[in-house]
């Protein structure tokens, strides 16, 4: 006869409706592997601290194993008063050896949904991080790939100074090597054992936690039982890890869409990542790219949605923080596909450099040159800006172009001009972190240097 984990304690059975909101099974299942990882370590502890034999022990665990089995080829039954993933287990672990039913000795469900959701968040942290890296290789790659092509950087979204195409590239894989160091800095966190913290106070057996963290290839061990059970400190930090992420891979795929567009022109999009429209046959559209925008929206929401959630629980386990998993799993599971896809797509991305060039060679774009290269003769930059300005000015009201105009200025002249012809403006800033084709190849090490360090 099937049974609840309290069966003692109660007369009546638990209500459907009950069941329908308290089950987690549906979806904490996919962390059995976790679960039964958490339980051989306890079985382990339990039995070098001497309260399982090594019979009691081997039993317990090849009944782990036969249960891993079953649930990996999917011939394992769950039954209706399997409320949770650890029950499930529990239940069929003691099915096959009766001395399972003393698996849960010194340990309760509290502690040990706490364990299996840091062992879940700490193999999916590695995971997300080995597809952001794989991303910002990308990047590398097509700055590599772009040598000297630049385009039109903006400020406001007006053209403001142009800039190697790699620099623009890079500037996303910076930001993404930031969100390694916020993953690698959440796991760290994450990455603590609190096995042994039993229900909330820890237990009157003599139970060694250490040994259990040494199992589980945990960095450290909890130190105060009541924060074990109840600090979820670490899915926040995640989720918002994670949320950041998906706040680049927006930004990203916003300036992916805009430079689709016909309008910008700046890429063709590979037919592989794009998709057609059902009536407009000339459509080519960038949803990946509006995804990756719009997933950031989701993401924020789990994040919000838990930092809520936690915000008025009182010490210690409360039943609420049951809602830390759909969270994290879909964050996890958003931002995986998000990367995969948004890298599938800026690989196959053939950029038209002549288009960007274009763009980025407007007179204009280099008045900034022109100001600077006056105060190489000694004006006061104030000063200078003035008399470009009024240039510009004259050359907008129709005057003559602003090359002719700067050609006619004593205090300009031909040198001055000369800064205004096609591809020039980009080499000038070639300092640490610049623009300029030049700059950039230091940068490009760095950025290798990272990935590599
Ligand atoms: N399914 C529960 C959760 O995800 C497991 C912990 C249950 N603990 C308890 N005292 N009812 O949080």
């Amino acid at each position: 006869m099937s049974s609840t984990l309290w069966h003692g304690r109660f007369e009546g059975g638990p209500s459907e409706a009950l069941q329908a909101l308290n089950d987690s099974l549906p979806f904490d299942q996919r962390m059995f592997r976790e679960d039964i990882a958490g339980s051989r370590a306890h079985v382990r502890m339990l039995c070098d601290v001497g309260l399982f034999t090594e019979d009691e022990r081997d039993s317990v665990l090849t009944a782990l194993d036969a249960v891993e089995g079953e649930i990996e080829s999917g011939s394992f039954e769950f039954k209706v008063n399997d409320e949770d993933i650890h029950t499930a287990v529990e239940r069929r672990v003691t099915e096959l050896e009766t001395i399972g039913a003393k698996k849960h000795t010194g340990r309760s469900r509290n502690d040990q949904v706490a364990t299996d959701m840091r062992l879940w968040t700490r193999g999916a942290i590695d995971e997300v991080i080995d597809l952001t890296e794989r991303l910002m290789r990308t990047l590398l790659a097509q700055a590599e790939a772009a040598g000297d092509a630049y385009l039109p950087g903006y400020t406001h979204l007006q053209q403001a100074q142009p800039v190697a195409l790699s620099h623009h590239l890079l500037a996303h894989g910076w930001a993404l090597a930031r969100d390694v160091d916020r993953l690698r800095d959440a796991r760290s966190r994450t990455n603590v054992s609190v096995l042994g913290a039993g229900a909330l106070a820890g237990s009157s057996l003599p139970l060694d936690p250490e040994k259990t963290a040494a199992y589980l290839d945990f960095e450290g061990v909890f130190d105060n039982s009541l924060d074990g059970v109840a600090d979820r400190d670490f899915v926040a930090e995640t989720l918002f890890s994670l949320s950041l992420l998906g706040v680049h891979l927006s930004r990203i795929g916003e300036e992916l869409i805009l430079w689709a567009s016909t309008e910008f022109g700046f890429i063709t999009l590979d037919d592989g990542f794009s998709t057609g429209s059902s009536m407009m046959p000339q459509k080519k559209n960038p949803d990946i790219a509006e995804l990756a925008r719009g997933k950031a929206g989701r993401l924020i929401g789990h994040l919000v949605a838990f930092l809520a959630t936690l915000k008025g629980l009182p010490l210690t386990y409360n039943k609420d923080m049951q809602e830390d998993k759909e969270g994290m799993f879909d964050a996890v599971d958003t931002v995986r596909l998000t990367l995969l896809a948004l890298d599938g797509m800026i690989s196959t991305t053939t950029f038209n450099v002549d288009a960007m060039a274009a763009q980025a060679d407007t007179p204009y774009a280099a008045a900034t040159d022109l100001a600077e290269w006056l105060v190489g003769q000694g004006m006061a930059f104030r000063d200078a800006h003035g008399v470009v300005g009024e240039k510009v000015r004259r050359a907008l009201a129709g005057e003559g172009s602003l090359a002719d105009l700067v050609a006619a200025d004593p205090q300009l002249g031909d040198e001055a001009a000369a800064l205004l012809a096609p591809g020039v403006s980009v080499t000038r800033r070639t300092t640490r972190g610049g623009g300029s084709p030049a700059a950039v190849a230091a940068q490009i090490d760095r950025f290798r240097a990272r990935l590599d360090g």
